[in-house]
This record gives C-alpha cells, sequence and structure tokens, in this order.
C-alpha cells in the first residue's frame, strides 16, 4: 500500500529563529490530531536541518529531508552537502531534482541520477523531482518530457533501490504562480507516471510508488487534488510556511 505524504519544501525562507518557531508550531499542532496522512516530510534550508531533525524526533509520522545534495560522498566541493553530511544529522529524505535547481544550477538529467546513487549509497530516501514548463505543456510534449526525466535518472535502479523513490510531480508552470494544475490535469500526469513506472519496475512497485503533486497546492485545492486515484500527496512550497496552512493540508486526505 502506498504512503500519503505531505512535504513541506521550505526552499531559501526562514532565519533560525523562524525556522525554529515554525518546526515548534508544526510539532505542537500536529500532536494528537487526528490525519490520515502517512508522512509529514519538512525540508528545511540545509543550516537548519539538524536542528528541525532533533526537534520532530519524538513526533510520530514526521520526517525530515534536504533539499538537494552533491553527486559526491565527499571532496573538494566548497560550499556543497553531502548525503553522508545529511545522513549523518538524522535526516530520512533528500530533494533531488527540485525545477528551481534544475534552472538555476543547470542540473542534468545525468547529474541527477548520480546524485540520486549518492543518496540511495549513503541510505538517504529520495523524493525526486520532475515537470514540464509552460511551453512543454502546450506543445502537448508534456507526457514524454516527463517520462524521460524519470527514464533519464532512475531507470538505471534496482527493483529494490526503486522503493526508496517518491516521485513529485510539479509542473513549473504551477510554482509559485498561483496557477494550479486542474484535478484532471494533476491525475492524467500521475496515471502516465505510474504507467510508464510499471513498464519499468512492474505493476506491484508502481502501485507501492507514492506520486506526490506540487505546484500552488494550498488548503483551498489540497482535498481536491489528493482525491484523485493517482495524486499520493503533495510537495508544498509558499503553503509550508505558515503552520495553519501546512496542517490544514495534511488534514486533506
Ligand atoms: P509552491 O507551493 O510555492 O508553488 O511551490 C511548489 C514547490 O516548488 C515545492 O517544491
Amino acid at each position: 500500500m502506498r504512503k500519503k505524504i505531505v512535504a513541506g519544501n521550505w526552499k531559501m525562507n526562514k532565519n533560525c529563529d523562524e525556522a525554529e518557531e515554525l518546526v515548534v508550531q508544526l510539532v505542537v499542532g500536529l500532536k494528537n490530531l487526528d490525519h490520515n496522512t502517512d508522512e509529514i516530510v519538512l525540508c528545511p534550508p540545509a543550516l537548519f536541518l539538524q536542528d528541525v531533525t532533533l526537534k520532530i524526533s519524538n513526533s510520530s509520522k514526521m520526517y525530515s529531508s534536504s533539499q538537494n545534495c552533491h553527486t559526491h560522498e565527499s571532496g573538494a566541493y566548497t560550499g556543497e552537502i553531502s548525503a553522508k553530511m545529511i545522513k549523518s544529522v538524522g535526516a530520512t529524505y533528500t530533494l533531488v531534482g527540485h525545477s528551481e535547481r534544475r534552472m538555476y544550477n543547470h542540473e542534468s538529467d545525468e547529474m541527477l541520477a548520480t546524485k540520486v546513487n549518492t543518496a540511495l549509497a549513503n541510505g538517504l530516501k529520495v523524493i525526486f523531482c520532475c515537470g514540464e514548463s509552460l511551453d512543454i505543456r502546450n506543445s502537448g510534449n508534456h507526457v514524454s518530457f516527463v517520462t524521460t526525466q524519470l527514464q533519464n535518472s532512475l531507470f538505471h535502479l534496482s527493483d529494490s533501490d526503486f522503493k526508496n523513490i517518491v516521485i513529485a510531480y510539479e509542473p513549473i508552470w504551477a510554482i509559485g504562480t498561483g496557477v494550479t494544475a486542474s484535478t484532471e490535469q494533476a491525475q492524467e500526469m500521475h496515471a502516465e507516471i505510474r504507467k510508464f513506472l510499471a513498464s519499468k519496475y512492474g505493476q506491484a512497485i508502481a502501485d507501492d510508488t507514492s506520486i506526490l503533486y506540487g505546484g500552488s497546492c494550498n488548503p483551498k485545492n489540497a482535498k481536491e487534488l489528493f482525491s484523485q486515484t493517482d495524486v499520493d500527496g503533495g510537495l508544498i512550497g509558499g503553503a509550508s510556511l505558515v503552520a495553519s496552512d501546512f496542517i490544514s493540508i495534511i488534514q486533506s486526505f
């Protein structure tokens, strides 16, 4: 049975005090709260990852994630953070392939395949992000674009490694724009992704893989999006920065 996951990508937001305030509000707010989400994943800036991980360590269903990891395990890469370091502070996941990193840091599918390998080799699970631009959506090639991203960066993995992958479909045109994919657009793409995973890994593994939606997901639209057959949760940006909004999204299953 695949897990229902709500992940909050804080991106480059919050200072130290604000990050602490948010995580404490979430821990307190979620304590004893009835909800059907299996995993709540917080992706703070790397600087606050250890503190956030410690603060959620006694909370059920709460996990932490890095927003990125390096291709190499260690070495002369000034300013970078390795999967080994992320694992050593107790985080469970790392994001790989967010469109903002693909765009601003020129991360190629091949580089992301290496990041996935390094993350898995160091015991992290991966939330792998994919998604098309508006131009590609308008050209009608969105499904083949996204499945090619998955093929290039993930399809070298063994069945057992693939079980540590969560997919996040984040159409670039919906990120931070207030324009959400319609429930039909989200369901269509998620179903296509699952079909594509089944073609490589078989139906059982595809059915067990959580596929999250990201892009202007908020307390108002989360319930409808999460009600779609192949939408197993969300990767939330802006709305994850306000505790009450994020908790409301967590309660949307
Ligand atoms: P928004 O929810 O702010 O659109 O961001 C989505 C996202 O990029 C999460 O990784």
